[in-house]
């Protein structure tokens, strides 16, 4: 069932974005692409077929955020057995980012890992990527690992994780 929330337009202004959330869907691909490619380099950033073959493991969720059908925003991660839950990729469209929505979209997909038994939340980050390291230690992340040559020659990850608090019922 879509969920819809009202997000301000930019920090400078009291005016105010529906912002609708959903399921990422088969059609949506070809968009989430473009946004990865925006997001990362070349050789960081996921094809359409590498994002397919995410969104069909096992148990894999996902979470889109649209805004008068323009994407927004999107997270993808999956569980892996018996307790973790991988955040595979969390993107941001550069207009949209710092009001909220990375951690919304991070909070979406973690409740849905959650609720199928995942107590404990695992991803890899570049460990360049300054911004997105500062976005996960704010979330609750610390890094538990660097993994030498994780995205290519001298491209180092760190791993970062965190308890997933599941919402009481
Ligand atoms: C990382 C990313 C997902 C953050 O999304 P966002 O919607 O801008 O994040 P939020 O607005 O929810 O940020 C929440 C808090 O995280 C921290 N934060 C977010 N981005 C930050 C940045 N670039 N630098 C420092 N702190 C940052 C801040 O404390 C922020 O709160 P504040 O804006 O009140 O200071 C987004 O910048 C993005 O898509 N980047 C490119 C893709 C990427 O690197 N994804 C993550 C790796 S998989």
């Amino acid at each position: 069932m879509p969920e819809e929330i009202a997000m301000r337009v930019s920090s400078s202004s009291t005016d105010e974005t529906r912002l609708v959330f959903r399921s990422v869907a088969g059609e949506d691909l070809p968009r989430l692409t473009r946004l990865d490619r925006l997001c990362f380099e070349p050789g960081i950033a996921y094809s359409q077929r590498d994002i397919r073959r995410f969104l069909s493991m096992p148990g894999a969720e996902s979470v889109i955020a649209e805004s008068a059908g323009e994407l927004a925003g999107f997270a993808i991660g999956h569980p892996d057995p018996p307790d973790l839950a991988r955040v595979v990729t969390l993107d941001v469209a550069p207009s949209f980012r710092r009001r909220g929505l990375g951690e919304k979209l991070l909070d979406g997909l973690l409740g849905r890992l959650a609720a199928s038994g995942a107590t404990r939340a695992l991803l890899e980050v570049d460990v360049r990527n300054s911004g997105a390291i500062a976005f996960y230690r704010k979330q609750g992340f610390s890094e538990s690992g660097r993994l030498p040559s994780y995205y290519g020659p001298g491209l180092d990850a760190f791993e970062m994780q965190r308890e997933i608090v599941r919402p009481r019922a």
